[in-house]
């Protein structure tokens, strides 16, 4: 029994995978930074979907099916936002994934996520929804859908990159979870809710927002070493630092920090988290021996996330933007090749008469 599943294998996919020794994510054959450098976001979804979600699948066709997508989420925003609004934007986004009907396509399903996140991003402001513009990419539209104006080339650029780079990586939980969903013959919108569920949390896909306040933190406190010492010292977690399958840095931080370098000087902080990393390495060597705590994605895509002028508390529904096109892809498979998920536990209650 390991309450983790740590090291258990429960399916074979041929989607994705993570090496955590070597520090490659692959995506049906690529490295993830050569999806991110030759193929862009749809580029990457047509090759991630491809023969689960149809076949002769490009670039071109993707943007045309995701931008008809966007078109018709927004068409159905009446059915849900004006209750949703009223709940913090973690719990809005729920709801808006929960109104989905369960007959959807996997592109209406993934862009449910971009109209409904602009809009609740500017309900909380008391602005109205802004139509989606086809002729744009997922992340140039949700920038122009949030922002209210066109952002600049780099900005959208940036953003696709971050897209791509987490869009699937194998078994991380909330892939998991999609795939048990689907595992019962239940909706593949159904098992998106559930992945996005599992995301919300702290040490998964909730963990940029919480990255950059310890980044603020650690800089408003004037001595980095210090506060390391402290944060460690009392049991504290390095948010950006540790993985269950990453025993080397992932990959991914790399080419999320050559997207923020650039976008040159409006990224600030860069340095101080160059800095920052270093001795956060050091500290977690010196009080995990033998763990092998490297830097995750999270640090980078904090400051990329800010850099494109996000709030905080919208940096985890903004990851699962990407990321629901691996939830997609897994419950696809799992429904084509997979049985029902159902494995034992073991009972340490009481016995009748105990
Ligand atoms: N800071 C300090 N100590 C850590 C950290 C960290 N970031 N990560 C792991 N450890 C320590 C644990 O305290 C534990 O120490 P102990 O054995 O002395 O008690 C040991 O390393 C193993 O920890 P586990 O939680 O069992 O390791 P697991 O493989 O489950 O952890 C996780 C993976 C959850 C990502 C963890 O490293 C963590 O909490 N990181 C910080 C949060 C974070 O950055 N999450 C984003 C991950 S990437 C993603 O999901 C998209």
């Amino acid at each position: 029994m390991d309450s983790g599943l740590e090291g258990v294998i429960a399916a074979e996919t041929v989607l994705s995978d993570t090496d955590g020794e070597r520090g490659v994510v692959l995506v049906r054959g690529y490295k993830v930074q050569d999806l991110i450098a030759q193929h862009g976001f749809e580029g990457a979804v047509a090759i991630l979907w491809e023969g689960f979600a149809g076949t002769g699948l490009t670039r071109d066709s993707i943007h045309r099916e995701f931008a008809e997508a966007r078109q018709l989420a927004y068409s159905r925003l009446p059915q849900w936002l004006e209750a949703a609004a009223r709940q913090p934007l973690i719990e809005a986004v729920r709801m808006c994934l929960a109104a989905v009907p369960d007959q959807s396509t996997p592109a209406q399903i993934a862009a449910a996520l971009p109209v409904g996140i602009a809009a609740l991003i500017r309900a909380g402001k008391s602005l109205p929804a802004l139509a989606p513009d086809p002729a744009l990419g997922t992340a140039a539209d949700f920038l122009r859908m949030t922002h209210g104006r066109p952002v600049d080339a780099p900005i959208a650029r940036a953003l696709e990159t971050y897209f791509t780079a987490v869009m699937d990586n194998g078994f991380n939980a909330s892939t998991f979870t999609a795939r048990v969903v689907a595992s019962t013959k239940a909706s593949i919108a159904s098992a998106v809710v559930g992945g996005y569920c599992t995301f919300t949390g702290p040490l998964h896909g909730g963990a940029p927002g919480p990255t950059l306040e310890m980044l603020d933190d650690a800089a408003a406190s004037g001595d980095i070493d210090a506060w390391l010492e402290r944060k460690l010292s009392t049991g504290g977690r390095l948010m950006g630092f540790g993985h269950r399958v990453f025993r080397v840095r992932d990959p991914r931080a790399d080419a999320l920090r050559e997207s923020l370098q650039r976008l040159g000087p409006s990224v600030g902080r860069l340095a101080f988290a160059a800095d920052f990393e270093r001795r956060a390495l050091a500290a977690l060597a010196r009080h995990k021996p033998g763990r092998s705590l490297q830097t995750n994605l999270e640090i980078n895509a904090a400051l990329l996330l800010d850099a494109v002028g996000l709030d905080r508390e919208a940096f985890m529904p903004v990851f699962a933007i990407g990321r629901s096109a691996g939830w997609i892809a897994h419950a696809l498979e799992q429904q084509k090749t997979g049985r029902m998920i159902r494995p034992l536990s073991k009972y340490v209650g009481p016995q009748p008469g105990a």
